[in-house]
């Protein structure tokens, strides 16, 4: 019998209406639209404005448009990964609040933290869970509401990050195609360069931590840029390495969009042409979880059948990898 691998099925997306430009940031904090642009390669990001809106309701969008692109209804969900570093709620899971405001009432679902590289987290986790079997329609949501934990006082933050999500579907096959192979990183001692310090067991939220913006991401830019550089390009090589491949059997690297200049760097290590770049941050700045499968959400249309793609991420955690995956499917 042949191997059961898992093959993304069917995407959805969901980019909020709002743009906050580089223009608008230049009248909240000293920055300046040729900064930021020369530095990250943002232009402007989405924000999710509005009374009660949440990380799940963009993942609602999200999830109802790949499940009608394939034409089946939420009860056929078997399992639902959400993952976030901005839940609706610090618990339940909010892939609970997801599958119980879609109606997927045949699902169980938990959310997975690992920051810019939970996407990736996320596919390496369903496809065990399809490749063990007994799962046929596992969905992965990358999701998330930064503008929640970014201080718009911090210009060195609040340039880069944006609210967007992205869903994948995961079904089994016992074709050559789908995810192939994997490899998933964590160092935990980069931690005190990326976090949210208080709000956690350790920190619990008070006037004071509020009172000294302790519940935003706090980002040392520098270190994390360093070791980001370096680790998303050595794993994308890795990962084309142990599989023997070359730069001419890419179709497109799918890179975590934290910057540009991160970008380019993994590409020119990889031997990769610009055209083979998925490059969406001008318009979305880093939506951590959601950046790649939003990715994937734009560029459906171009992908074909047995395409090769690299997937490629660094993180808050430290976390980074690699996903090879073979496309399974010509989208009409
Ligand atoms: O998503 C996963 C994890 N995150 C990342 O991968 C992000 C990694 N880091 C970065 O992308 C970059 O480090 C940043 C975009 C955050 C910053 O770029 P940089 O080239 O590393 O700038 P820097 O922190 O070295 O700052 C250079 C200068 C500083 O001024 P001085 O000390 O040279 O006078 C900053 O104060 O730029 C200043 N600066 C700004 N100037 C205008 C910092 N932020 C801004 C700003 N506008 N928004």
């Amino acid at each position: 019998m042949s191997k059961i691998r898992a093959a993304i099925t069917s995407v959805g997306g969901y980019v909020p209406e709002y743009r906050l430009t580089n223009k608008v940031l230049e009248t909240m904090v000293d920055t300046n639209d040729e900064w930021i642009t020369s530095r990250t390669g943002i232009k402007e990001r989405r924000i999710l404005k509005g009374e009660g809106l949440g990380t799940s309701d963009m993942a609602v969008e999200a999830v109802n448009e790949l499940l009608k692109k394939r034409g089946i209804s939420a009860d056929e969900i078997d399992l639902l990964i959400c993952c976030t570093v901005t839940p609706d709620l610090v618990f339940p899971a909010t892939a609970n609040i997801i599958t119980d405001k879609i109606g997927a009432k045949n699902a169980f679902g938990f959310d997975l933290m690992a920051a810019c590289s939970g996407f990736l987290y996320g596919v390496t986790t369903a496809s065990k869970y399809i490749e063990a079997g007994g799962y046929k329609k596992v969905v992965v949501v990358g999701a998330d509401k930064m503008s929640s934990i970014v201080d718009y006082e911090d210009r060195e933050t609040c340039i880069i990050f944006g609210d967007g999500c992205g869903a994948v579907l995961l079904e089994p096959t016992e074709d050559d195609f789908g995810i192939i192979d994997t490899i998933m990183k964590s160092d935990g001692s980069g931690r005190v360069h990326l976090h949210q310090k208080a709000g956690g067991s350790v920190k619990p939220s008070s006037h004071a931590t509020v009172d000294a913006k302790e519940h935003f991401v706090y980002q040392e830019g520098k270190a994390v840029f360093k070791f980001a550089v370096t680790n998303m390009a050595d794993v994308s090589a890795e990962i084309m390495e142990k599989n023997n491949l070359g730069s001419d059997d890419i179709r497109f690297l799918v890179p975590h969009q934290a910057n540009k200049r991160i970008i380019d760097a993994t590409a020119r290590r990889m031997g990769v042409g610009s055209e083979k770049v998925m490059l969406n941050i001008e318009k979305y700045g880093n939506t951590t979880s959601g950046t790649i499968p939003l990715c994937l959400w734009e560029w459906e249309k171009q992908l074909k059948k047995g395409d090769n793609l690299i997937l490629s991420a660094f993180g808050g955690g430290f976390t980074w990898g690699a996903i090879y995956l073979k496309w399974a499917y010509d989208s009409k």
